[in-house]
């Protein structure tokens, strides 16, 4: 195989890439790999490469020639390992048609052994020997070309285009007679040459083939709870342009015991981008509002935003002696019975990113209870309307969000005790609101839900950043190994 053919692979990537890229399709999160990014992946998977073709042992190569004064040898070699592999420079480029990896000026360290029998009619019994040999190939070129396309929800890995190129080949034996060395040079070098290069080709497809493989493994749900599942089934194609690499999953929260979610659309064409507000990350993930909605929307649905509360750090107001002179009638009902307030949110919350945070509008039903001989009794029941605004940051590899009470409404809903005061109302709420419901939603939003990220893979000093109705996510990847270390060390100073 020619060098030119390694280097042809590009002019077939960088034609039309110029000036415009074709909008991503709808996805409610999206993922932006940039040239940073690549260049990261690109480091991993030369790695990954090199650590496949480290050991890897080459057929047998075996040949006869006549050698003058000696006579008609047989040589074979055998256990052809490669040892060790260095790679000089390598590139990765992306074009509209696909990805294109390039590595140049890589080195690799060789062992072998040989043997040889000689038979001529000078020595009837014949000759034979054997021994080890290095080999040293310099100058190698290594490059492929892949396209990656949306199949049915889940990504599919073309290889297009591969090859390996050996430059020059260096042969030292340990021991055997000087005209094996040549004979090496003259009628193996081509043999060995091929053999390196068809087995390195060999790991260049089936390394692109496991990698389909493990593409075509990622879930198309991943389950959060009992409740939610988060549908992660990839949307359009992955758009590539001169820089940066996008692909779009649904990304919407999806109910497991019900009928979908409807989904709200967006106007199409978002701009793709891997800009950070001037950061240099290797991804940004935005997430659209939807997301959150769709998240309220199946929770709502499911029940799930119901809350009882027996205790309160105020205890004695779970109590109608507490209420004797405000609530006369209460008091004289039901004396000295315990109460409980059941909360329970009576629309699906309003959520919309800002330019600054996530607002949410949560309605809530805060239903006073008497418990009296064993029965509730309701007596009394509150709707508020709280505004929050929830500011998002990243734990671990989850985004979670976390509430802060910006202002409140309370009016009575119905009453079997007469009127209540507003002040009353007000400051009840005030204190249940900020002791029991805000705390609580936020031990339930703090453990967030995960983003999509391959597996031992962890975000790094991520940013976040708001723009209606997308926040955005611009983060470095690391392989988590190094944060499980220094998880460990930190426990251990
Ligand atoms: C990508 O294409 C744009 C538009 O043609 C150009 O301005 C930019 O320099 C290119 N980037 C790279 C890394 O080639
Ligand atoms: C190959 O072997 C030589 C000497 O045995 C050594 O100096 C060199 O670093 C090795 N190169 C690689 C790529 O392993
Ligand atoms: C590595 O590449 C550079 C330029 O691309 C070249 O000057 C240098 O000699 C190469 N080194 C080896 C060991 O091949
Ligand atoms: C050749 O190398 C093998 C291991 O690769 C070793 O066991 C053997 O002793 C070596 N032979 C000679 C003659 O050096
Ligand atoms: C998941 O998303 C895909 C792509 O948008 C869609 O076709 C599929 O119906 C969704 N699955 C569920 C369970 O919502
Ligand atoms: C709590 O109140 C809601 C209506 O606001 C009601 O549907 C639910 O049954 C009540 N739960 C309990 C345990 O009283």
């Amino acid at each position: 195989m020619a060098p030119s053919i390694v280097l042809s692979l590009l002019p077939l990537l960088l034609v039309s890439t110029c000036c415009y890229a074709q909008p991503l399709e709808e996805g409610f999160i999206s993922g932006v790999i940039s040239d940073k990014g690549l260049e990261y992946a690109k480091e991993l998977l030369i790695e990954k490469g090199i650590a496949s073709i480290v050991m890897l042992q080459l057929p047998e190569i075996e040949n006869s020639a006549q050698v003058p004064l000696v006579g008609n040898a047989k040589v074979v070699l055998s256990d052809i390992t490669i040892k060790d592999v260095e790679v000089n420079s390598s590139s990765v480029k992306t074009g509209e048609s696909g990805i294109v990896l390039v590595i140049s000026g890589a080195i690799a360290n060789m062992s072998m052994r040989w043997r040889y029998t000689v038979s001529s009619w000078l020595i009837p019994f014949g000759i034979s020997d054997s021994g080890n040999a290095s080999v040293k190939v310099t100058g190698m070129q290594v490059g492929l070309t892949v396209n990656i396309r949306n199949q049915e929800g889940t990504l599919k890995l073309a290889l297009l285009d591969y090859g390996c190129y050996v430059g020059d080949l260096s042969i030292k034996l340990d021991g055997g007679a000087s005209w094996l060395y040549q004979l090496l040079v003259d009628v193996f070098e081509g043999d060995i040459t091929s053999a390196v290069e068809e087995g390195i080709s060999e790991k260049i497809k089936e390394g692109i083939m496991n990698l389909d493989h493990f593409l075509k493994s990622l879930p198309e749900q991943i389950s959060l709870d009992k409740t939610a599942a988060l549908n992660v089934s990839f949307v359009g194609n992955p758009v590539l342009s001169n820089s940066s690499i996008a692909i779009a999953i649904n990304g919407l929260f999806t109910g497991k015991n019900e009928v979908l979610v409807p989904q709200r659309y967006y106007q199409k064409g978002m701009k793709i981008s891997a800009a950070c507000g001037g950061l240099q990350k290797m991804i940004k993930v935005s997430i659209h509002e939807n997301v959150f909605k769709s998240a309220s929307l199946v929770y709502y649905n499911a029940g799930k935003m119901q809350l009882i509360i027996d205790e309160l750090p105020d205890q004695d107001i779970l109590n109608t002696a507490e209420w004797r002179f405000i609530v006369p009638q209460l008091y004289k009902r039901y004396p000295n019975d315990d109460m409980q307030l059941n909360i329970s949110i009576s629309s699906p919350p309003v959520i919309q990113v800002t330019y600054q945070d996530i607002g949410a509008t949560i309605f809530v039903d805060i239903t006073i209870d008497v418990l009296e001989d064993g029965e509730v009794i309701p007596v009394a029941c509150i709707s508020v309307e709280i505004s929050a605004s929830c500011a998002v940051e990243i734990e671990g590899n989850n985004i979670a969000g976390w509430l802060r009470l910006q202002t409140f409404s309370a009016y009575l809903k119905w009453s079997k005790i007469g009127k209540l005061h507003v002040r009353l109302i007000q400051s009840l709420m005030s204190s249940v609101l900020k002791t029991v419901v805000l705390p609580y939603l936020n031990f339930k939003l703090k453990r967030g839900f995960p983003l999509p990220i391959i597996d031992g893979y962890g975000f790094q000093n991520a940013i976040i950043l708001y723009n209606h109705p997308w926040i955005m996510v611009c983060s470095d990847v690391s392989f988590l190994e190094d944060y499980y270390l220094g998880q460990q060390l930190a426990y251990v100073s």
